[in-house]
Protein backbone atom coordinates (compact mmCIF):
# COMPACT_ATOMS: atom_id res chain seq x y z
CA UNK A 1 0.00 0.00 0.00
CA UNK A 2 1.49 3.19 -0.94
CA UNK A 3 1.33 6.07 1.82
CA UNK A 4 -1.65 8.04 -0.51
CA UNK A 5 -3.37 4.60 -0.08
CA UNK A 6 -3.29 4.75 3.70
CA UNK A 7 -3.61 8.53 4.10
CA UNK A 8 -7.37 7.85 2.13
CA UNK A 9 -8.11 5.21 4.65
CA UNK A 10 -7.83 6.93 7.49
CA UNK A 11 -9.12 10.14 6.46
CA UNK A 12 -12.33 7.60 5.40
CA UNK A 13 -12.09 6.03 8.80
CA UNK A 14 -12.23 9.22 10.46
CA UNK A 15 -15.33 10.52 8.02
CA UNK A 16 -16.96 6.87 9.00
CA UNK A 17 -16.49 7.35 13.17
CA UNK A 18 -17.99 11.04 12.30
CA UNK A 19 -21.18 11.44 13.69
CA UNK A 20 -23.98 13.48 12.64
CA UNK A 21 -24.13 17.15 13.98
CA UNK A 22 -27.06 15.89 15.84
CA UNK A 23 -26.17 13.87 17.34
CA UNK A 24 -23.08 15.35 18.32
CA UNK A 25 -24.38 17.70 20.18
CA UNK A 26 -26.87 15.37 21.92
CA UNK A 27 -23.82 13.27 22.92
CA UNK A 28 -21.87 16.64 24.17
CA UNK A 29 -25.16 17.96 26.01
CA UNK A 30 -26.24 15.01 27.95
CA UNK A 31 -25.24 15.49 31.07
CA UNK A 32 -26.12 19.53 30.86
CA UNK A 33 -29.47 18.34 29.78
CA UNK A 34 -29.86 16.31 32.72
CA UNK A 35 -28.97 18.47 35.05
CA UNK A 36 -31.27 21.56 33.91
CA UNK A 37 -34.24 19.02 33.59
CA UNK A 38 -33.47 17.61 37.32
CA UNK A 39 -33.58 21.59 38.55
CA UNK A 40 -36.78 22.31 37.06
CA UNK A 41 -38.34 19.41 38.14
CA UNK A 42 -36.80 20.67 41.55
CA UNK A 43 -38.02 24.23 40.74
CA UNK A 44 -41.74 22.26 41.03
CA UNK A 45 -42.88 25.41 38.26
CA UNK A 46 -46.18 23.38 37.74
CA UNK A 47 -47.28 23.41 41.77
CA UNK A 48 -48.97 26.91 41.30
CA UNK A 49 -49.88 30.01 39.08
CA UNK A 50 -47.13 32.10 41.69
CA UNK A 51 -44.02 29.49 40.40
CA UNK A 52 -45.39 29.08 36.83
CA UNK A 53 -44.62 32.52 36.61
CA UNK A 54 -41.08 32.13 37.71
CA UNK A 55 -40.46 29.64 35.31
CA UNK A 56 -41.97 32.20 32.55
CA UNK A 57 -39.29 34.75 33.45
CA UNK A 58 -36.66 31.76 32.96
CA UNK A 59 -38.65 31.51 29.42
CA UNK A 60 -37.95 34.79 28.95
CA UNK A 61 -34.79 35.72 29.82
CA UNK A 62 -33.41 32.71 27.77
CA UNK A 63 -35.70 33.47 24.43
CA UNK A 64 -35.31 36.86 24.62
CA UNK A 65 -31.54 36.39 24.53
CA UNK A 66 -31.23 34.48 22.01
CA UNK A 67 -34.16 35.59 19.93
CA UNK A 68 -32.59 37.93 17.44
CA UNK A 69 -30.18 35.01 16.45
CA UNK A 70 -33.52 33.63 14.63
CA UNK A 71 -33.70 36.68 12.63
CA UNK A 72 -29.55 36.58 11.86
CA UNK A 73 -28.90 36.32 8.32
CA UNK A 74 -25.80 34.36 8.16
CA UNK A 75 -27.86 31.89 10.55
CA UNK A 76 -31.14 31.63 8.55
CA UNK A 77 -28.38 30.54 5.27
CA UNK A 78 -27.47 27.83 7.15
CA UNK A 79 -30.95 27.11 8.36
CA UNK A 80 -33.72 28.21 5.92
CA UNK A 81 -37.07 28.95 7.80
CA UNK A 82 -35.23 29.53 11.18
CA UNK A 83 -36.41 32.88 11.24
CA UNK A 84 -40.23 31.45 11.72
CA UNK A 85 -39.07 29.44 14.72
CA UNK A 86 -38.48 31.91 17.71
CA UNK A 87 -41.00 31.58 20.82
CA UNK A 88 -40.26 34.76 22.86
CA UNK A 89 -43.17 36.96 21.31
CA UNK A 90 -45.55 33.68 22.82
CA UNK A 91 -43.61 33.61 26.18
CA UNK A 92 -44.26 37.40 26.81
CA UNK A 93 -48.04 36.38 25.64
CA UNK A 94 -47.93 33.70 28.05
CA UNK A 95 -46.62 36.48 30.97
CA UNK A 96 -49.29 38.97 30.09
CA UNK A 97 -51.69 36.10 29.93
CA UNK A 98 -50.88 35.54 33.76
CA UNK A 99 -51.96 39.56 34.24
CA UNK A 100 -48.17 39.55 34.69
CA UNK A 101 -46.10 42.48 34.27
CA UNK A 102 -43.25 42.03 31.07
CA UNK A 103 -39.66 41.92 32.46
CA UNK A 104 -37.38 44.22 30.41
CA UNK A 105 -35.69 42.12 27.03
CA UNK A 106 -32.87 40.26 27.87
CA UNK A 107 -29.84 41.56 26.70
CA UNK A 108 -29.04 39.83 23.39
CA UNK A 109 -26.38 36.75 24.08
CA UNK A 110 -23.13 36.97 22.99
CA UNK A 111 -22.48 34.22 20.80
CA UNK A 112 -18.50 33.52 20.28
CA UNK A 113 -18.91 32.30 16.51
CA UNK A 114 -21.68 31.69 14.17
CA UNK A 115 -21.18 27.75 15.07
CA UNK A 116 -21.37 28.45 18.45
CA UNK A 117 -24.89 30.15 18.14
CA UNK A 118 -25.82 26.24 16.33
CA UNK A 119 -25.42 25.19 19.40
CA UNK A 120 -27.84 27.60 21.15
CA UNK A 121 -30.30 27.30 18.69
CA UNK A 122 -30.19 23.23 18.66
CA UNK A 123 -30.45 23.77 22.90
CA UNK A 124 -33.94 25.97 22.18
CA UNK A 125 -35.37 24.18 19.43
CA UNK A 126 -34.76 20.99 21.08
CA UNK A 127 -36.50 22.11 24.28
CA UNK A 128 -39.78 21.66 22.39
CA UNK A 129 -39.69 17.82 22.47
CA UNK A 130 -39.27 17.88 26.56
CA UNK A 131 -41.85 20.62 25.97
CA UNK A 132 -44.88 17.99 25.44
CA UNK A 133 -44.40 16.88 28.80
CA UNK A 134 -44.04 20.37 30.93
CA UNK A 135 -47.33 21.39 28.07
CA UNK A 136 -49.34 18.70 29.99
CA UNK A 137 -48.57 19.60 33.16
CA UNK A 138 -49.83 23.22 32.52
CA UNK A 139 -53.34 21.91 32.32
CA UNK A 140 -52.76 20.89 36.14
CA UNK A 141 -52.85 24.55 36.92
CA UNK A 142 -55.66 25.50 33.89
CA UNK A 143 -53.31 26.64 31.35
CA UNK A 144 -53.54 25.90 27.42
CA UNK A 145 -52.44 26.78 24.16
CA UNK A 146 -54.32 29.45 24.09
CA UNK A 147 -53.70 30.98 27.63
CA UNK A 148 -50.73 30.97 29.49
CA UNK A 149 -48.87 27.92 28.05
CA UNK A 150 -48.42 28.88 24.23
CA UNK A 151 -44.72 28.45 24.14
CA UNK A 152 -44.93 25.31 25.07
CA UNK A 153 -48.12 24.04 22.71
CA UNK A 154 -47.25 21.89 19.89
CA UNK A 155 -47.31 23.54 16.48
CA UNK A 156 -50.39 23.46 14.14
CA UNK A 157 -47.84 21.28 11.96
CA UNK A 158 -46.68 18.90 14.74
CA UNK A 159 -44.49 18.71 18.08
CA UNK A 160 -41.83 16.80 15.99
CA UNK A 161 -42.29 18.13 11.68
CA UNK A 162 -39.61 21.20 12.75
CA UNK A 163 -37.26 19.52 15.12
CA UNK A 164 -36.95 16.41 12.27
CA UNK A 165 -36.39 19.75 9.68
CA UNK A 166 -34.37 21.14 12.01
CA UNK A 167 -31.69 18.03 12.48
CA UNK A 168 -32.15 17.48 9.02
CA UNK A 169 -30.88 21.14 8.60
CA UNK A 170 -27.60 20.78 10.89
CA UNK A 171 -27.09 17.36 9.80
CA UNK A 172 -26.78 18.47 6.40
CA UNK A 173 -24.33 21.42 7.28
CA UNK A 174 -20.40 20.40 5.79
CA UNK A 175 -18.63 21.27 9.09
CA UNK A 176 -14.85 20.65 10.31
CA UNK A 177 -14.09 19.15 13.28
CA UNK A 178 -12.98 22.74 14.91
CA UNK A 179 -16.88 24.35 13.74
CA UNK A 180 -18.36 20.91 15.10
CA UNK A 181 -16.75 21.44 18.48
CA UNK A 182 -17.79 24.99 18.68
CA UNK A 183 -21.35 24.07 18.07
CA UNK A 184 -21.20 21.64 21.15
CA UNK A 185 -19.66 24.58 23.21
CA UNK A 186 -22.29 27.20 22.23
CA UNK A 187 -24.72 24.53 23.18
CA UNK A 188 -22.77 23.69 26.29
CA UNK A 189 -23.25 27.44 27.15
CA UNK A 190 -26.74 27.99 26.07
CA UNK A 191 -27.63 25.13 29.23
CA UNK A 192 -25.25 26.44 31.58
CA UNK A 193 -26.98 29.81 30.64
CA UNK A 194 -30.64 28.28 31.43
CA UNK A 195 -29.35 26.63 34.88
CA UNK A 196 -28.10 30.05 35.56
CA UNK A 197 -31.44 31.53 35.17
CA UNK A 198 -33.24 28.74 36.47
CA UNK A 199 -30.65 29.67 39.94
CA UNK A 200 -31.51 33.09 40.02
CA UNK A 201 -34.94 33.09 39.33
CA UNK A 202 -36.12 30.32 41.81
CA UNK A 203 -33.54 31.41 44.64
CA UNK A 204 -34.71 28.09 46.44
CA UNK A 205 -33.38 25.43 44.24
C1 LIG B 1 -38.29 19.28 33.24
C2 LIG B 1 -37.71 19.75 32.17
C3 LIG B 1 -37.39 18.94 30.97
C4 LIG B 1 -37.76 17.67 30.63
C5 LIG B 1 -38.63 16.72 31.41
C6 LIG B 1 -37.17 17.38 29.35
C7 LIG B 1 -37.33 16.21 28.67
C8 LIG B 1 -36.84 15.94 27.43
C9 LIG B 1 -37.10 14.76 26.68
C10 LIG B 1 -37.98 13.60 27.16
C11 LIG B 1 -36.43 14.86 25.52
C12 LIG B 1 -36.34 13.82 24.41
C13 LIG B 1 -37.58 13.83 23.61
C14 LIG B 1 -37.49 12.89 22.43
O1 LIG B 1 -36.40 12.40 22.10
O2 LIG B 1 -38.53 12.71 21.81
C15 LIG B 1 -35.76 16.13 25.51
C16 LIG B 1 -34.98 16.58 24.50
C17 LIG B 1 -34.29 17.76 24.53
N1 LIG B 1 -34.38 18.75 25.50
FE1 LIG B 1 -35.35 18.57 27.23
N2 LIG B 1 -36.44 18.45 28.93
C18 LIG B 1 -36.55 19.42 29.88
C19 LIG B 1 -36.00 20.68 29.86
C20 LIG B 1 -35.20 21.13 28.86
C21 LIG B 1 -34.63 22.46 28.82
C22 LIG B 1 -34.90 23.55 29.88
C23 LIG B 1 -33.88 22.54 27.70
C24 LIG B 1 -33.06 23.68 27.16
C25 LIG B 1 -32.79 24.78 27.80
C26 LIG B 1 -33.97 21.25 27.03
C27 LIG B 1 -33.33 20.93 25.85
C28 LIG B 1 -33.51 19.75 25.16
C29 LIG B 1 -32.83 19.42 23.94
C30 LIG B 1 -31.79 20.26 23.22
C31 LIG B 1 -33.32 18.19 23.53
C32 LIG B 1 -32.97 17.45 22.25
C33 LIG B 1 -32.05 16.28 22.54
C34 LIG B 1 -31.75 15.56 21.23
O3 LIG B 1 -30.79 15.98 20.57
O4 LIG B 1 -32.48 14.63 20.89
N3 LIG B 1 -34.78 20.43 27.75
N4 LIG B 1 -36.02 16.77 26.68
Amino acid sequence: MTPADSATLIADAAAAEQLPLSKQLKAGTRRNHDTVDTLVMQARPFESLVRYGCFLHVQHRFHGAINTLYDDITLNRLLPGLSELPRFEAVCADITDLGLPLPPTPPAVATTSTHAALGWLYCSEGSNLGAAFLFKETQQIGLNGENGARHLAAHPDGRGLHWRQFVALLDGLELCESKRDEAVSGAVAAFDFYRAALRELFPTI
